[in-house]
């Protein structure tokens, strides 16, 4: 007779551990199905937290480098790249070493090996070693999350023709990086290879970084990138990588398909052309589990699938492949199946890109308001206008309030600036709470604060600022 749970969930990412976590403190029995060896999924072992900690260790070497000097600090870094990322390795292991910590915690059962649904309450591990268990559960998260988009025709080994997870794994600074997509990948990561020595390119297949975000915002901060040193190919496709001596040699085609074929030498090529929802090998099509036309697990409001029972949340259903995504997917399924009112705000997820400085943004771009023909008033403020911006030497960016003409409710933040990916949640708990920006621009703000360029953009976008 198999164990009974009152839930399994397959994958334990940000979706799936907060979701055990979060079922098990409303009392449910709940078991977790991994098949990594450690807990927290792409983004504690392979995704947000790795690369987080060498973007703020590269950030370090390069202001101990370029930075320092500007505030009367002489120093020469130099770089010892098997520390560094011993710090990443470390800040991982931690990271996921509290996930089991609190999966013990919380009493909930963890089962090591790959998870398949057999049908609507009934899961099947197969270990490592090959051994075979099966579970039952009244109901079933599937949390599977997602992997690299493949670029057709280029093979990734992770040694020199990489995928994210071998470019946080580099032995040594590759002197030419070739990032093929600029998108959130390409930017981090391209960013934490120039600031360690590497002459970065970034093939891009549209006419623009960034897709998706505030198209002022992705123009700022390109040219920010490329003052920095990174370099840009818009409107170009890589079609194909092939080894050239010690190096590699890359095809770059013009993206419209008329024009001459370049090839550019590289040592290490990031493949970052998107990621892709993962079910393999999870008994989808047998259990009769429909995905939809981008092979996503499709799922109701509730997030249940088409079979009764059977759940899914984050990378690998719709909308944006965010950890905290993720994570309030999780609760909200959690909830749900304890009874209660699960519930998650699309309109509000914050989206960071960690870059220096950062990029933020939550709710509508003014391309997204003038597609829906919705009146709009922008406010805006540079950090260059900002007392404490000047004092830190990090004046780059600016802050930009969309509201809405009408009632002034606030419809969209976006920031571009050191610590934009703190400041944003000022945009993200005031359109919770359907705040205008009448009601940020009166909010007292302390100062010197960079925060206070928040307040001046919403005093902008609602009457009028002081500083400028
Ligand atoms: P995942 O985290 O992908 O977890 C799924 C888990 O399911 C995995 O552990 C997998 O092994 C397991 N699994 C799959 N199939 C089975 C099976 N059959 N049986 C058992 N287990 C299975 N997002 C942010 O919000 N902020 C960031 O800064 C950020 N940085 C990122 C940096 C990189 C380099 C990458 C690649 C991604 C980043 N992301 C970031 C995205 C983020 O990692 C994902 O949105 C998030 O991990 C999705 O969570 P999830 O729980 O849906 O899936
Ligand atoms: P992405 O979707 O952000 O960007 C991919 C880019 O590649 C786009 O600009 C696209 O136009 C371009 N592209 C697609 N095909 C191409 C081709 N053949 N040639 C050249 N360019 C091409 O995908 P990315 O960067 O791989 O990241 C995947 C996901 O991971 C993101 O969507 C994001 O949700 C998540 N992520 C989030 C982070 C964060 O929140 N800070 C950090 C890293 C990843």
């Amino acid at each position: 007779m198999p164990d009974t749970y009152d839930l399994i969930v397959i994958g334990t990412g940000p979706g799936g551990y907060v979701c055990a976590i979060r079922a098990a403190q409303l009392g449910l029995k709940t078991a977790v199905v991994e098949k990594r060896a450690t807990h927290g999924g792409t983004c504690l072992n392979v995704g947000c937290i790795p690369s987080k900690a060498l973007l703020h260790a590269s950030e370090m070497f390069e202001e101990a480098g370029h930075g320092f000097d500007k505030l009367g600090i002489k120093v020469s870094p130099e770089l010892d790249l098997p520390a560094m990322l011993a710090h990443k390795d470390a800040t991982v292991k931690s990271n996921v070493e509290g996930v089991a910590f609190l999966f013990k915690k919380n009493k909930i059962d963890s089962f090591h090996g790959a998870g398949r649904i057999l049908g609507p309450g009934r899961v099947e591990v197969t270990a490592g070693d090959g051994g075979v268990q099966e579970l039952a559960a009244k109901a079933i998260v599937i949390a599977t999350g997602s992997d690299s988009a493949p670029l057709p025709g280029v093979e990734t080994d992770e040694e020199r023709v990489v995928t994210s997870t071998g470019a946080l794994e580099l032995k040594a600074v590759p002197k030419r990086l070739i990032v093929v997509g600029a998108g959130v990948i390409g930017l981090e990561i391209g960013s934490v290879w120039r600031r360690l020595g590497s002459e970065v390119t970034v093939v891009e297949f549209l006419d623009r970084i960034l897709p998706g975000m505030d198209g002022e915002v992705a123009k700022q901060s390109q040219r920010i990138l490329q003052k920095q040193g990174i370099a840009f190919r818009l409107g170009s496709k890589v079609t194909g990588v092939e080894p050239a001596g010690e190096g590699l040699a890359v095809s770059v085609a013009p993206a419209s398909g008329e024009g001459a074929t370049e090839t550019i030498p590289a040592d290490v090529v990031l493949v970052s052309i998107g990621r892709r929802p993962y079910t393999d090998g999870l008994g989808l099509a047998e259990a009769g589990v429909a995905l939809d036309e981008r092979r996503r697990v499709k799922v109701d409001g509730h997030f249940q699938t088409n079979v009764a029972g059977i759940y899914a949340i984050g990378d690998v259903i719709a909308g944006p492949m965010l950890a905290h995504k993720a994570e309030d997917e999780g609760v909200a399924v959690a909830e749900i199946l304890a009874g209660q009112a699960g519930h998650v705000n699309y309109e509000v997820i914050p989206s960071v890109i960690y870059t220096m400085p950062e990029i933020a943004s939550v709710g509508r771009t003014e391309e997204e308001l003038k597609a829906a023909g919705i009146d709009y008033r922008v406010g805006k403020f540079p950090f260059t206008a900002n007392g404490r911006a000047r004092a830190m030497n990090r004046t780059e960016g600016f802050v930009k309030v969309l509201a809405d003409a009408a009632t002034d409710r606030v419809l969209g933040m976006h920031i571009v600036g050191a610590g934009a990916g703190e400041m944003i949640h000022e945009g993200a708990v005031l359109m919770e709470f359907g705040g205008s920006a009448e009601d940020l621009g009166r909010t007292c703000h302390a100062h010197p604060t960079m925060s206070e360029a928040v307040r001046e953009a919403a005093m902008a976008a609602s009457f009028k600022p002081i500083h400028i």
